[in-house]
Parts: C-alpha cells; structure tokens; sequence
C-alpha cells in the first residue's frame, strides 16, 4: 500500500525511487564507508534507506537522532545510550550474533549483559563506551550498516566532534558503512565540515544521495495508483488540485491519500488540512531554529516573511524592506542571517534571488499573522 504514515520498508509499497534505490543497494554493497542521503522533511529519506536496507537483508543497526535531547548539547552518554538502544533491537532481530557480540561487549567494564540485552553502566558511560561498541561490532566480521537518522543533531555532541568519530570508523572499522541522513542539509554538511581541510573527515570521498520531489506526472501517477489500491477512482479536480498545492512530497501526499482514503470522499478540505498540517512541520522545523536564537528571532521572523510575500527576492529589497520594519541593521549583521538560513536550508539562493525552499513552509509563513 502507498498511502501509510510511517516510513516504508518494503518494495512493494515502495513507489518509484528506483534510481535512488539502487545507488544506495550499490554503494553498501561496495562497502562504502560513508554515504549521505540528502531531502528535506517528508521527501522518504528514511524509507528509501530502510526499504533498501531491509529488501536485501543487510543487517543494520538504525539510530534516531530526533529521540537524542532536543534542546541544548548531547552529552556523549545520551549518544552511547542511544547506540546501545539501536544496538539492542538489532540483535532482537538478529539474534544469531548475539553470543560472539556477548563475548566482545563482555570485555567492555561499562557494559553489562543481561538477557538479550546490552546495558550501559550509566555513570561510566561516555565517549569511549561508543568507540569500544563500533569496535566490537566491527569485530563481529560482517559488513554490517549504521544508520544515523538526522544525523544533524549530533552537531549538539558536546566535547566531541561527531566527525572525528565518523573519521575513525572511516580509516579503522572497514566492516562498518555509515548511512547518514539528514534534512537540515547545511547542517550536516556543518557537522562533517565539509571542505575544511582542518578536519579529521577531510579528503576522504563519501558517496551523496539526494533526494529530490516527484514530478508533477510522478505524483499524479502517485496518487491515482494508491487509490486504485484502495479501490477508489480520484476526481481530477481532485488530483489537479493535490499536485498542484503539495508539490511533489511524497510524504504529503501519502498523508493526503491515506486520509482520504479513510474517509472515503474527495474534498477540497482534506487538501487544505493537508496543507495545514505540513505547514506545522514546517513552522515546528522553523521554530527549532528560532528556539536556538532568541535574540535573532524578530530578524529572522520578519526576513523569512518578506521573502515568502515577494516569492523571489532581491537582496537589495530585502535589505531595505527588513530595515524599514525593525530599524537599522549593519549589512554584515544582516548577511550573517542570509548565511544562517541557506545553511539551515530554509531558504534558497537562485539567479541572485532568494526564496523560501519549502513551498510548504512559504505557505505557512504567508500566512502566518504574528509570531
Ligand atoms: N518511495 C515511497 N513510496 C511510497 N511512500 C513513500 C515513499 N517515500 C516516502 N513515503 C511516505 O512518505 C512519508 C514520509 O516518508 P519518510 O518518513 O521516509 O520521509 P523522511 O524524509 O524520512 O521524513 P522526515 O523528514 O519526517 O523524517 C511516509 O508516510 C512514507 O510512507
Ligand atoms: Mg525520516
């Protein structure tokens, strides 16, 4: 079935990335040691790599980062945590590894073994605890995946630098491959430094996989298959209007059908529910951002809106515009939020124009009264 709200693990329900698919089934089969898969939120970066990863029973071990503390720094023991966690349902799936894993992790002091489970000794656990767990799991002999979903947030890692971590596994784990994915695109290419020749991930090739929206034929062929599933026929103002307003984001769209679905009647409604709920997400990713700069915030708010108004935007314009509504800014001050916010990828930069990525979130901030 297309239309489900969580992330896809199977082909069969598994529209279209074919090209995609089988870049990231190649790279792992190569044994790359680092691959980046790249989309902005609800573009299937997670089901792209599960459905890879489970169709072709690669055994993985997958990390969340959105369950790491959301506010402030991760401390090397959240990080550790999390991995044991990660550790633990892989073995629960995989449970043939569990004796030669039990006799590695027992040489571990901080670790102990208790049923089918791994457990951190928390007080001790800490950055090392996370190199001896990579160690011992490349010990096991088998090429084995880890995924760090929106691996972005272990920029927080406080002390460490993830990308010297990252840099370790590259040059001495040669049984793991790294799946980094990432939504707040910038950011991650911040957390590896990408081409500062200072860091210890420098000069070492990795593979990127980038995705991107579906065409507009793409997701109408989306969506009218899906509800052919589910044994419905969509009118085409229906479809029209859908693919017209979600632009191609299969998760958006998928959240259409599936409520739609439920309902069982097309409405110009449940479009516009649709739209309310990705501008949510929009605005939550949004606030994140903000949560993090409180004393930019009005800046930032007022910047954004200016350019989600004018569509495409000049610099000079927006330069006057913000200055005309919260008085005088110096102009690096005001290049510097530029900066902040292609990094952060809410907004692009095209033929010396700038404009808001998301059409969504451009909804949202059009219609945002006061924030
Ligand atoms: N190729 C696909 N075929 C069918 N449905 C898909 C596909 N990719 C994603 N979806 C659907 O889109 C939604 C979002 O997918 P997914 O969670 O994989 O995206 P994501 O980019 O990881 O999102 P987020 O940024 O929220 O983590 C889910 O409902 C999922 O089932
Ligand atoms: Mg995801």
């Amino acid at each position: 079935m297309y239309f489900d709200l969580r992330p896809k693990t199977r082909l069969k329900d598994f529209y279209n990335r074919e090209k995609e698919l089988k870049e990231l089934l190649r790279s792992i089969k190569e044994k790359d040691p680092l691959i980046l898969v790249l989309g902005l939120r609800r573009y299937g970066k997670t089901s792209l790599v599960l459905t890879c990863l489970e169709e072709y029973k690669i055994p993985y071990i997958y990390l969340n980062c959105r369950l790491l503390p959301s506010l402030g720094p991760v401390s090397p023991k959240d990080l550790a945590l999390l991995l044991t966690e990660s550790f633990n349902k892989f073995l629960k799936r995989r449970k043939k590894y569990f004796k030669r894993i039990k006799e590695l992790l027992e040489r571990i002091e901080e670790i102990s073994i208790a049923g089918f489970e791994v457990r951190v000794k928390a007080p001790k656990a800490g950055y090392q605890t996370v190199v001896k767990i990579l160690n011992s799991i490349n010990e096991l002999n088998e090429h084995i995946v880890i995924v760090v979903d929106e691996a972005q947030e272990l920029r927080r890692l406080a002390r460490y630098r993830f990308d010297a971590l990252l840099a370790y596994t590259y040059d001495h784990l040669p049984n793991i491959t790294v799946v980094l994915t990432g939504s707040e695109i910038g950011l991650l290419y911040k957390l590896i430094h990408k081409e500062d020749p200072e860091a210890p991930l420098y000069g070492r090739a990795y593979h990127e996989i980038v995705l991107k929206p579906l065409t507009k034929e793409q997701s109408k062929d989306f969506l009218i298959k899906g509800f052919k599933q589910k044994g419905l026929n969509p009118p085409n103002w229906f479809i029209n209007t859908a693919v017209k307003k979600l632009n191609g984001v299969i998760g958006w769209l998928s959240y259409l059908g599936y409520h739609t679905s439920k309902q069982r009647k097309f409405s110009q409604k449940t479009i516009e529910k649709t739209l309310q709920e990705a501008s949510k997400i929009a605005l939550a990713e949004l606030e994140r951002f903000l949560a993090l700069r409180p004393l930019a915030r009005k800046r930032y708010t007022t910047l954004l809106k200016e350019i989600a108004l004018l569509e495409k935007a000049s610099w000079s314009k927006l330069y006057k515009l913000t200055q005309a509504e919260i008085g005088k800014i110096p102009k690096p001050t005001f290049n510097q939020l530029l900066r902040k916010l292609l990094e952060a990828n809410f907004i692009t930069k095209e033929n010396n124009k700038y404009k808001i990525t998301d059409p969504v979130l451009q909804y949202a901030l059009k219609h945002l009264t006061s924030h």
